[in-house]
């Protein structure tokens, strides 16, 4: 067999069933270098814009180049500085008027090349291009792969929290390769690793547990087991993707850990300090702490969780935040700006157990102020 042929037998497939709007997710090895074909395959000749950040460029671009440049599609490459703040209007513009300067016409592709940041980005990019061009996401940490560049969500931040500006905008295709993850830093494998444990917690007790069995193999990128989490989690994306697109309901499942995890990283000001996998590990310790504070689940699950996440390196509590600790008022002020509140109610996803994730909405504000007192008082005292 040759080298293609094994890379090509490890390669999974994962459909997201959006009827018109479908597309295929591939997972595997040496995706980059055949990025060419398997675009020509399912979207025909359009040509490409690259867009990328300066350190997933420093890696993958040239690669990426030379196979769409192979083809002949390629029309340039942008490059972005990395980081969350890249994710605002402040690049957004430039951004939109180099892709116009490129000569990217309504038929053709914006390639975003890199993680979530680059992925939401030029997503919006693309979604408000010439009124929508097609996109292809060629996702490159961890987090990426198993979430931000499936379900087709796009946009920016503001000061005033994050995504809050964007679009539904699906992409035409997904190429997770996994030999990216060869150079990603370990604090950003082990921020997405925070991601591919939601979807065991919030729908698949199994999966959990497979994960507090096999997560060394998965930090030590073992070619199966990698893939393995990799597609166990866009498989689980894409099923609720695919009932519920536009989060009318179930998918704001997806979101747990998220109202609490979102605060804190506004709070920090979306820097190093925290990142967003980082803040969802923790505001997923708080999601399950805060159901069995409320009676909805067994203090054991709360703890197994938290000891999953302390197990692989991630922070569990609010102490865990590096610096000054945020305030009960400011939190409160913070979680008002999530996208599931209505009327002015928050909305939480708590669980009944490992696997057993449900939306609670009007979950009143004493409680949340009461949970937090408790939480904020205990890394006081640690
Ligand atoms: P990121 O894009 O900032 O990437 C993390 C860091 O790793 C960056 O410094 C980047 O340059 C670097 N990097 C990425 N791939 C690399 C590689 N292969 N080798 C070396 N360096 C590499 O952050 P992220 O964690 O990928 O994504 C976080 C963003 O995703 C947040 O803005 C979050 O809101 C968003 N998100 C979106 C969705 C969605 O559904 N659209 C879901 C989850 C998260
Ligand atoms: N990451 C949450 C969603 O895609 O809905």
């Amino acid at each position: 067999m040759s080298a293609v042929t094994a890379s090509l037998a490890q390669v999974r497939t994962v459909n997201v069933p959006l009827g018109s709007r479908a597309y295929e997710v591939l997972i595997g090895p040496g995706l980059i270098g055949r990025a060419g074909a398997l675009i020509g395959a399912r979207l025909g000749t359009a040509r490409c814009a690259i867009v990328t950040d300066e350190n997933v460029a420093r890696f993958h671009l040239g690669a990426l180049e030379a196979a769409l440049g192979e083809s002949g599609r390629l029309v340039g490459s942008i490059t972005l500085p990395p980081g969350e703040a890249t994710k605002s209007f402040r690049q957004l513009e430039p951004l939109c008027e180099r892709l116009l300067e490129l000569g990217l016409e309504r038929g053709d592709l914006v390639v975003a090349l890199g993680g979530g940041v680059i992925g939401d980005l030029a997503g919006f990019a693309a979604a408000i291009l010439r009124r929508g061009v097609r996109f292809v996401q060629i996702p490159t940490s961890l987090l990426a792969q198993v979430d931000s560049s499936v379900g087709g969500k796009t946009g920016i931040d503001t000061p005033q929290g994050k995504n809050l500006i964007g679009a539904f905008h699906q992409p035409g295709l997904v190429l997770a390769d996994t030999d990216t993850l060869r150079t990603l830093p370990e604090r950003e494998l082990r921020a997405g690793y925070a991601e591919v444990a939601k979807y065991g917690l919030l729908g698949d007790a199994p999966f959990f547990a497979w994960l507090e069995r096999h997560h060394p193999s998965v930090f030590a990128l073992e070619a199966e087991v990698l893939t393995r989490a990799v597609e166990t989690s866009v498989r689980a994306k894409a099923d609720i993707v695919g009932r519920d697109e536009t989060e009318q309901g179930e998918r704001a499942l997806l979101n747990l850990g998220h109202t609490f995890g979102h605060a804190f990283e506004a709070w920090c000001g979306y820097s190093d300090r925290l990142l967003h996998g980082e803040a969802i590990s923790i505001g997923m310790c708080l999601a399950f702490r805060f159901s069995a504070a409320l009676g909805y689940c067994d203090a054991a699950a709360a703890d197994r969780v938290r000891a999953h996440f302390a197990a692989v390196g991630l922070p569990t509590r609010i102490g865990d935040i590096p610096g000054e600790k945020p305030d009960i008022e400011t939190l409160m002020k913070l979680m008002a700006q999530d996208k599931k509140v209505r009327q002015g109610k928050l909305t939480f996803i708590l669980a009944r157990d490992i696997g057993e994730a449900f939306i609670a909405r009007d979950v009143p504000a004493d409680k949340v102020r009461a949970f937090l007192a408790g939480e904020i008082g205990a890394s006081g005292r640690r």
